[in-house]
């Protein structure tokens, strides 16, 4: 069993019709979806590729090497224990938005790389939603215009990049790469490693892999999708398991609300004769959503989903 891979050109065909069925069938069946031929350059993808894994040998890994998990691991092996770490994850990150004045990596081609990939992504973003607006039968531009609550730079949806990287790890048995959670925000496009594997999702209740597939976006929802579409879109488990041999690199980028933007299902996704404590969504404002996912990432969603609804 695979995550769907879908054609992104042909989109603007012939075969636009099929092709918004396969991303809807992504999107309700998955919450996972790889998609090919979606228009960011390749040759940009090689660059992002090779600045990447230079930064992090160059500036982050002597760093890795001396981190707590490293520590931690150590210790156990070093007590013989047959425990698995469970509070920590095998991975070095580092993050960029747009706000941020100075560039976490020194590389002399690091800011120009990554200032044109996330334009290119912030392109390809939108046109996601506007898929999803269209499939979910909303406005085109609502998830857009929800996400960016209003005028001013503090409404603005907030677009960020992760750079992780999964190194060898001496006892992958005993430490996740990436403890499973699911995703805060609204749309992600991870740009993954071209033959480590590592990503599986839930499901069925089974873990499976997000085959590598070289130059491919994968896309998946968080949870403000699942709220906004009433839950047609479920934000799906995932969760990424540490390596013996290789080190993964893994590029996530968010477009996720604006701390200030309000969340709630979208009225025409609604039961318009529903009861107020019938509705299986809250409505919210996305910064006090965060607050509560900084401390229960790693929990099941539903209890977010209630508390932010009290608050
Ligand atoms: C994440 C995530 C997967 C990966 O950052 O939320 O799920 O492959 N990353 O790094
Ligand atoms: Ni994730």
């Amino acid at each position: 069993m695979t995550i769907p891979v879908i054609d992104f050109s042909k989109l603007d065909g012939e075969e636009r019709a099929k092709t918004m069925a396969q991303i809807a069938d992504g999107c309700e069946e998955w919450g996972f979806f790889q998609l090919v031929n979606h228009g960011v350059p390749v040759e940009l993808l090689e660059r992002v590729k090779r600045i990447c894994s230079e930064c992090y040998k160059l500036e982050r890994e002597e760093g890795f090497n001396s981190s707590t998990p490293v520590k931690l691991l150590n210790d156990l092996v070093q007590v013989q224990s047959s425990e698995k770490l469970e509070n920590v994850d095998w991975e070095d990150v580092f993050t960029l938005t747009d706000e941020d004045s100075e560039w976490p990596c020194k590389h002399p081609e690091f800011k120009e790389t990554m200032t044109e990939y996330r334009h290119e992504l912030k392109k390809l973003a939108e046109k996601v939603m506007e898929v999803m607006d269209e499939n979910l039968g909303l406005p085109r531009g609502y998830i857009k215009k929800t996400f960016n609550g209003g005028e001013g730079l503090e409404n603005q949806a907030l677009f960020g990049t992760k750079v992780s990287h999964y190194p060898p790890c001496p006892h992958p048995e005993m430490v996740n790469g990436l403890r499973a959670h699911t995703d805060a925000g609204g749309v992600v496009l991870l740009f993954q490693d071209d033959k480590v594997k590592g990503l599986q999702i839930l499901k069925n209740g089974e873990w499976i892999d997000v085959q590598p597939l070289p130059n491919s976006i994968v896309i998946n929802t968080g949870d403000q999708i699942e709220v906004l579409s009433n839950g047609r879109y479920k934000s799906v488990w995932h969760r990424v398991q540490a390596t013996p041999d290789s080190n993964r690199r893994s590029i996530a980028t968010f477009y996720n609300p604006s701390l200030k933007a309000t969340i709630a299902p979208a009225p025409e996704l609604m039961d318009p004769v529903i009861k107020e404590a019938e509705k299986a969504y809250p409505k919210f404002v996305f910064g006090d959503y965060m607050s509560i996912y900084a401390k229960q990432k790693f929990l099941p969603k539903d209890p977010r989903f209630q508390a932010v609804g009290a608050m």
